[in-house]
């Protein structure tokens, strides 16, 4: 996308020139406004042409039977999926008798504009209909994240020539067409139609309602809409309903270079419990609170919700154009997904598509919290206290396993486990701890003492108990976790997958502790000392995966004995290799679908030497093919942290233009949320070497070649600080309250606000030659460099 002629490089705001239907389906990925509450895809304000029209409500789903070949106890028997509910973004236009469609006439010029500060999506076209016609159109959009329930259009429509006789419909339309989902590809959403039903719809004046219930899920969805015309003294109005629809119609002849104005508000409201009567008002009331705020106030609180956000948030990349826009994009979109969230979950996909059926996996707490934790950190707490929310459905689904405490869902919506493929689903036990890790991690960076009791305590100890029921100790004593998959899905059901130990590890550790620190509130929860000793005595045997022989750890027990994936003679076409190859010759062979291992250096950097890094990295790069956007950004950060700053780059670079370049070819189903956090990540975690550990954040920074600068913000306990890195020296100045100590790699400093601390940045030494990766999946390298051999 953004290597295509119509994008252009800017650092504050991503600008489309041209319009291209080859594109339009990723653009409106691209394109998405949302505020984690709901959220409109970048569809055109006309409806069509579309890729996929999209309008997604946190929460709302319909429920659907997993069908299966043979029935399996613990198979969950329902799957959750999200729904395309009431477009309010519809504005239809006539112009004199023939319809505003770009697939007809002439497209004299086009651009639209996602401005990161403002929160706005901008477009300006003039457009030469069949008969000749010739109109200027401009619309503004915004999804508020002040108001959360409120979205706002303004939509102008003038003629440029002669005086011409416009008629514009703007609509709330349910249950709309939707395209036909691709065959065979797993990533892509069950396509549900017809699934809103209606209940009332009604139009009064300037105001529309249309009121549904999903038929099988149960949840009453609400949309209303209000509007105010302008720039016309003569246009006539009126409203009118069906079941599906509502619509309100201006029409009006206008004079040449007179601009009608059209400013529509709109506001969703959805619930499960709430009524018809009580739905009706929570709607109209956002509508009544959006208007009495105005257009121009909606832009201004978007606005200083956004400053506030750069402020605490930004990162400046000197060097790099590219990287710089598409830093700020990731980050932009990041917030969006999770801005307002509030007590529900955080998808895959954010709300901008409905690709993995909306679900969110563990992408949220590995790749999404880090970032929300060091920039939006009440975003971070929310969406855990979702997770705690969950814990009763978390309790059963243990319970139905035979184990004990809280076994997560590796794919959810709103709690019970959807995935109905196990080697890739439930096995994937990690989760529990990845969420064990994003609650310690939050508690570090915020120290927040409120959470830490009343919602970090039964994560961890929940967790805790599963890893405790789920492993055992063998006849030495030897604490083991067998049958489970790890990050990696080309390698499932195995018995000690490294990842998953040390993640595992932490969080017994962690649960104790806390428990140690709380006895009362853990004693509430029946934690005993006892417990809280075998927790202990678990992380402390349990098995770390090592081949003494290559002097390597391995990812799972006999990992590096498995037969080698003949990459050799896997040409390009064959990628993703799970579309193109079955499963158990997958499983069974030296192939690695996404970081595992690695992802385990970079969380527990602590339970590896130098050495040992620098082995495994070496051993794992050539054998890790990255089908899953979730890779490169992870293998961004090793690399640089053992010293391979170019490769480090070219990862940046990947998951960087993930979405902006279409790299997986499915952006059209939604952005890969978790590439764009791990963006964010691969610069602060990789250029910066940021870590946390024991309650004390780290900083290793050393920037690539091409960079001459970089400069990044992040919240610590509540005050801003702020690193400036060249390639000379790490400047980290504290804008805040107390002294805080950091450490720069591995010296202790201590920052006192407003008063910089200057610390030189050590040369690299004995770094290895870099590993080369699977034939044919080297990342494109950014700037010049070697080709890759035949
Ligand atoms: C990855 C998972 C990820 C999921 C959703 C899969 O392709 O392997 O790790 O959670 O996509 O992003």
């Amino acid at each position: 996308m953004i290597s295509h002629p119509a994008y252009a490089i800017e650092p504050w705001c991503l600008r489309e020139t041209e319009l291209h239907l080859e594109v339009l389906a990723q653009s409106e990925s691209v394109f998405a406004l949302s505020n984690g509450h709901f959220g409109w895809r970048g569809n055109l304000d006309e409806g069509e042409p579309h890729g996929l029209p999209g309008t997604y409500l946190n929460g709302v789903y319909e429920s659907h039977p997993l069908p299966y070949a043979e029935i399996g106890y613990g198979n969950p028997v329902h799957g959750q999926t999200i729904l395309n509910v009431t477009n309010g973004k519809i504005i239809r236009l006539l112009v004199d008798d023939t319809p505003f469609d770009l697939r007809y006439g002439r497209l004299e010029s086009h651009e639209r504009v996602l401005d990161l500060r403002s929160g706005l999506l901008h477009r300006d076209c003039v457009w030469t209909s069949p008969t000749g016609r010739r109109i200027r159109v401009r619309s503004t959009r915004l999804v508020s994240l002040t108001q959360r329930a409120v979205a706002a259009v303004a939509f102008e429509v003038e003629p440029l020539d002669e005086d011409v006789r416009v008629v514009v419909q703007s609509e709330l339309i349910a249950n709309e067409q939707l395209p036909e989902a691709a065959d065979g590809d797993p990533r892509v959403s069950t396509v549900l139609a017809g699934s809103l039903q209606p209940e009332e719809d009604v139009a009064n004046g300037t105001r529309l309602r249309l009121i549904h219930r999903t038929a099988v899920s149960g949840i009453r969805v609400a949309a209303a809409a209000d509007h105010t015309v302008s720039g016309c003294e003569q246009a006539e109005a009126y409203g009118e309903s069906g079941p599906d629809i509502g619509r309100f119609t201006v029409t009006a002849l206008l004079p040449k270079g007179r601009p009608l104005r059209l400013e529509k508000l709109v506001s969703y409201g959805w619930s499960r419990v709430r009524s018809l009567p009580a739905m009706r008002d929570q709607v109209e009331a956002a509508l009544t609170g959006a208007r009495s705020t105005g257009w121009q106030g909606l832009l201004d609180e978007q606005r200083a919700y956004l400053d506030a956000f750069w402020a605490g948030a930004d990162v400046e990349v000197d060097g790099d154009t590219e990287i710089q826009q598409a830093v700020r994009f990731a980050l932009f979109h990041v917030l969006q997904a999770g801005a307002r969230a509030e007590g529900r979950a955080i998808a895959a996909k954010g709300l901008t598509g409905s690709g993995y059926d909306g679900h969110c996996f563990w992408d949220t707490e590995t790749f999404v919290l880090p970032v929300l934790t060091c920039t939006a950190p009440r975003a971070a707490a929310e969406e855990l206290r979702w997770r705690q929310r969950t814990l009763p459905k978390a309790r059963e689904r243990a319970a139905q396993l035979g184990l004990r405490g809280a076994a997560f869902p590796w794919r959810t919506i709103q709690g019970v486990e959807c995935s109905g493929y196990w080697p890739a689903g439930t096995a994937a036990f990690h989760i529990n701890a990845d969420i064990a890790d994003a609650v310690t991690r939050y508690l570090c960076f915020t120290d927040d003492k409120d959470f830490e009791v009343d919602c970090a305590l039964e994560l961890l100890v929940e967790t805790a108990r599963l890893w405790r029921s789920l492993g055992y100790h063998d006849a030495e004593g030897r604490f083991h976790i067998d049958g489970v998959t790890g990050p990696d899905e080309y390698t499932a059901v195995r018995d000690d997958n490294l990842y998953t130990n040390l993640m595992a590890r932490s969080n017994l550790r962690a649960a104790a502790d806390l428990a140690q620190r709380h006895p009362e509130p853990a004693a509430a929860l029946g934690v005993d000392d006892e417990e809280a000793a075998s927790w202990r005595d678990a992380a402390r045997a349990i098995v770390v995966p090592y081949n003494p022989d290559l002097k390597v750890h391995e990812q799972c027990e006999g990992f590096t004995r498995f037969q080698s994936w003949d990459f050799a003679d896997t040409p390009p076409e064959r990628y993703p290799l799970l579309l193109h190859y079955p499963y158990f010759d997958l499983y069974r062979k030296q192939v690695v679908k996404q970081a595992d291992l690695v992802l385990a250096i970079l969380l527990h950097g602590e339970e590896f030497t130098a050495e040992e890094k620098a082995r495994a990295f070496a051993y794992y790069e050539p054998l890790t093919v990255r089908d899953s956007s979730l890779s490169a950004c992870c293998q961004a950060v090793v690399a640089a942290e053992v010293g391979h700053m170019r490769l480090a780059y070219d990862y940046l670079g990947e998951a960087a233009l993930m979405d902006l370049e279409d790299l997986q070819h499915n952006t059209r189903d939604g952005l890969h949320i978790a590439s764009l956090a791990g963006t964010w990540f691969a610069v602060v975690g990789g250029f910066g070497g940021m870590r946390h550990r024991d309650d004390q954040v780290h900083f290793c920074p050393r920037i690539p070649e091409n960079l001459t600068r970089l400069r990044f913000t992040v919240q610590l306990r509540g005050q801003r600080l702020q690193v400036e890195i060249d390639h000379r020296d790490a400047v980290y100045t504290l804008a805040g309250g107390p002294p805080l100590t950091v450490r720069h790699h591995g010296e202790e400093v201590t920052l006192t606000s407003g008063r910089p601390e200057v610390r030189r940045v050590p040369p690299l030494a004995g770094v290895g030659p870099e590993p080369a990766q699977p034939h044919g999946r080297r990342p494109a390298p950014r700037g010049p460099r070697e080709p890759e051999p035949p």
